[in-house]
């Protein structure tokens, strides 16, 4: 059996799915290279057939993909295969993924399709999907509450019909950690060497890293995961808790390994972190806030006598430096280029300027500018869409005993346009008055806001979902010291996002 293990990311796929997770086709790209460059082997793009949007995003990353393998997924009925294979269609490695719910509970109140049709839905899909392309993974939807000898016969049948790749997913996460090791094992035993056995594993008990762990054990050779563990309900196996488990306990994993450039761990989490806005919990595990902070005396202590007294991972393992040099508003040109270089960024010379604008205007705000900063400011500037409206000036006033009001000026087309509204609280006032400005309204339908990094005059990282007109929901990120003006930021920019749609 091979040592490797395949990492198949799908925070573009099943991460996308969380809750305020969605992202736009130029962040989508964004990580994609981000992705690339962390080492994984596959990503999983998108669902092709859920929307032009999703198909677009992943037929632009497999063009901007070199080496990496491009995977779409898909149901398995002809329309979404066609989709998904069309979509990859440019990437040199490409993969469907095709999936059909096993479980009784699926197929009789779901699916509402006996388990004979099951298998021939299943076979069908498979063959279809090998039309497009030789890599073809299948996946038995909540395999986890499946029947193994139901599912064996659903494997067999994907195998004969060409299946490369055989995923079978505790979809609901209500699997332990023996329950996943004997049963990966028995279907390891069954497939042998006809197929590649991959797991993944939901967090519903909170289980999804050990339960990947434990199907590693048993003889998968793949594992789909998450960064940050992002993804339905509760989430997905956490890519950085999967591979640093592997690589640090190597008295147990032996001679297995990922290729994963683990020193690219933080950035990409960074990167989703400030794309979604969602932010790993302080506790989380490799790359919370506080995953590598000493609070307790003793534990100070030990750690500087001896580091592994209480440290069993270096956080320069996972790209989490310092160089100890804090930019301010004296920094230059060359200091801000040297600390991109520092954090992984290489910004064409445009971005760079413009990125260093932004940077001097928040120099002019905020004294100490710290590496999680820049990482934010220059996350928005590398994923940066059109500004058809852009805000010129804000004014917001509020008491205790009464209403908000804000009043801003936007420039649009060359031209300034001014007006202001009331509010029940400045946020609602800033909004009501962009909606005035613009003549489009907005339904918010989920507001984030949260300190990128400490002190009371930090930036303030606010994320929206606005749907426009009716129509399409869209996010949009803003970045400043003044909560207020981050918000008036992302709100236009989710506008901007939805009118460049509308293209
Ligand atoms: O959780 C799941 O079962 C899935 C499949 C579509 C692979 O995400
Ligand atoms: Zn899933």
């Amino acid at each position: 059996m091979d040592n490797k293990i395949i990492i198949f990311d799908t925070t573009l796929r099943d991460g996308e799915q969380s809750p305020g997770a969605s992202m736009n086709s130029g962040e989508k790209i964004r990580l994609a290279l981000q992705l690339e460059k962390l080492g994984v082997d596959v990503i999983e793009a998108g669902f092709a057939a859920a929307s032009p949007g999703d198909f677009e995003a992943i037929n632009e990353i497999a063009k901007v993909s070199s080496k990496i393998n491009v995977c779409s997924l898909a149901r398995a009925v002809e329309k979404d295969i066609k989709a998904a294979g069309e979509a990859i269609s440019p990437a040199k490695n490409r993969r469907i993924h095709t999936f059909i719910a096993t479980s009784p509970i699926h197929m009789e109140f779901k699916l509402k399709k006996s388990p004979s049709e099951v298998i021939k839905i299943a076979e069908n899909a498979v063959k279809y999907a090998k039309t497009f392309v030789d890599d073809v993974e299948f996946s038995c939807e909540d395999a986890g509450r499946s029947e193994i000898s139901f599912l064996k016969e659903v494997v067999d049948v994907a195998i004969n019909a060409g299946a490369t790749t055989i995923n079978l997913p505790d979809t609901v996460g209500y699997r332990l950690p023996n329950e996943i090791y004997d049963f990966i094992k028995q279907m390891r035993e069954f497939v042998g060497d006809r197929a590649i056995i991959s797991v993944h594993n939901h967090n519903d008990l909170g289980l999804a890293t050990a339960n990947s762990l434990f199907g590693v054990m048993a003889g998968a050779r793949q594992v789909e995961c998450t960064i940050n563990g992002i993804g339905e309900r509760a989430g997905n196996a956490a890519l950085e808790e999967v591979v640093m488990a592997i690589k640090t306990r190597k008295d147990i994993f032996k001679n297995l390994y990922t290729d994963i450039n683990t020193k690219e761990i933080y950035p990409t989490s960074r990167l989703v972190a400030n794309i979604t806005g969602m932010e790993p919990q302080a506790n989380k595990a490799i790359v919370g806030k506080n995953a590598f902070l000493h609070e307790s005396g003793i534990h100070q202590d030990g750690v500087l006598k001896h580091p592994e007294t209480y440290e069993i991972i270096k956080s320069c393992d996972i790209g989490l430096e310092n160089d100890n040099i804090v930019l301010g508003k004296h920094s230059g040109r060359h200091a801000f280029k040297d600390k991109l270089k520092f954090l992984g960024f290489e910004p064409s010379e445009d971005e760079l300027n413009s990125a260093f604008e932004k940077f001097k205007i928040l120099a002019d705000k905020k004294k100490d500018i710290y590496d999680d900063d820049i990482r934010a400011l220059i996350s928005d500037e590398l994923v940066k869409i059109p500004e058809i409206y852009e805000i010129v000036t804000l004014s917001v006033n509020s008491c205790n005993k009464g209403h908000a009001s804000a009043s801003l000026t936007i420039k649009y087309n060359d031209e300034f346009i001014s007006d202001s509204a009331l509010g029940n609280g400045l946020v609602d006032g800033i909004f009501k008055s962009i909606d005035r400005i613009t003549k489009i309204t907005g339904v918010l339908k989920d507001y984030q806001v949260g300190a990128v990094t400490k002190g009371k005059d930090a930036v303030a990282r606010v994320v929206v979902k606005v749907e426009f007109e009716g129509q399409k929901t869209v996010i949009g990120h803003g970045l400043d010291v003044d909560t207020m003006l981050a918000s008036a930021k992302a709100y236009v920019g989710a506008l901007n996002s939805y009118l460049n749609l509308r293209r």
